[in-house]
């Protein structure tokens, strides 16, 4: 009986890879790790810093020498999933600002700043027993991953999700800024050079539209639970 010790869930903005991906995490027993975390804490620092989103030498430092730690949300009761720290710094809400939203994408792009992130990434990915959720993750941190999904949904459903989050959150939110920046996002990382967007061949394609979180986790255990089958037969 072979179990899938590596998990690669990847896709657009706002397809529910966080929120899946962490509810599955929790019923395997699994380390959840969201690689987006660590682009946007290189955009925050770099907007604050006044570093511009085309020097790439300077974002490449800040990616080789910031140490991102992602820890449990323990103690929080504020809906996080996790909380980041640099440093002793929380910076969990610090990095879902629209100013975040319009800039990662940019900082992304950038080879060196990828080079950077993703060796941390796949140290992470080597212990086993994770579910790592991003863009490239099933086709260049983890290639090799046990089992590989790419989430997906409409535009507009994604944008209506996260409008609904904020709101939840007791913060202003813009349905059409928000799918602008959507759309925006999705375009950029899917047509950068380097680890765009892109389904891997072998991952499992899996539109949302329509589900709730719950429905898609139970969709996903599903399909691990016939690879198994398939595997040990
Ligand atoms: O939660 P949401 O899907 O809106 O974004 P995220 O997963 O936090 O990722 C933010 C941005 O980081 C993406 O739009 C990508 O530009 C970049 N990213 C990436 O390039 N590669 C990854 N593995 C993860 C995120
Ligand atoms: O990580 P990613 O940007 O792909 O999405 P997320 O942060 O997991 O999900 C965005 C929002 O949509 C969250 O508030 C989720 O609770 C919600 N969601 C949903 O309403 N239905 C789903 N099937 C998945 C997520």
């Amino acid at each position: 009986h072979r179990k899938a010790k590596t998990i690669a869930i990847d896709g657009p903005a706002a397809a529910g890879k966080s929120s899946v991906g962490l509810a599955l995490a929790q019923h395997l027993g699994y380390l959840f790790f969201d690689t987006g975390v660590m682009y946007r804490a290189i955009t925050l620092l770099a907007l604050e810093q006044g570093v511009p989103l085309d020097d790439e030498e300077a974002l490449g430092v800040l990616a080789e020498t910031t140490i991102i730690d992602v820890q449990p949300p323990a103690g929080h009761d504020d809906g996080r999933y996790y909380t980041v720290l640099v440093g002793a710094r929380d910076i969990t809400w610090a990095l879902r600002t629209p100013q975040v939203d319009a800039s990662v994408s940019y900082v992304a792009a950038h080879p060196r700043v990828r080079l950077a992130l993703t060796a941390q990434q796949r140290r992470i990915g080597q212990r086993g027993r994770v579910v790592m959720v991003g863009r490239d993750i099933g086709t260049v941190v983890m290639p090799d991953a046990d089992i590989k999904f790419y989430l997906d949904a409409s535009p507009e459903e994604r944008a209506r999700r996260r409008y609904d989050e904020l709101v939840a959150r007791g913060q202003e939110a813009d349905y059409d800024a928000i799918l602008a920046d959507l759309r925006e996002r999705d375009r950029l990382d899917s047509t950068r050079a380097v680890a765009p967007l892109r389904r891997a061949p072998d991952a499992i394609y899996v539109d949302t539209t329509g589900l709730s979180r719950d429905e898609v986790v139970e969709r996903l255990l599903d399909l691990l639970g016939a690879r198994e089958e398939v595997s040990s037969s």
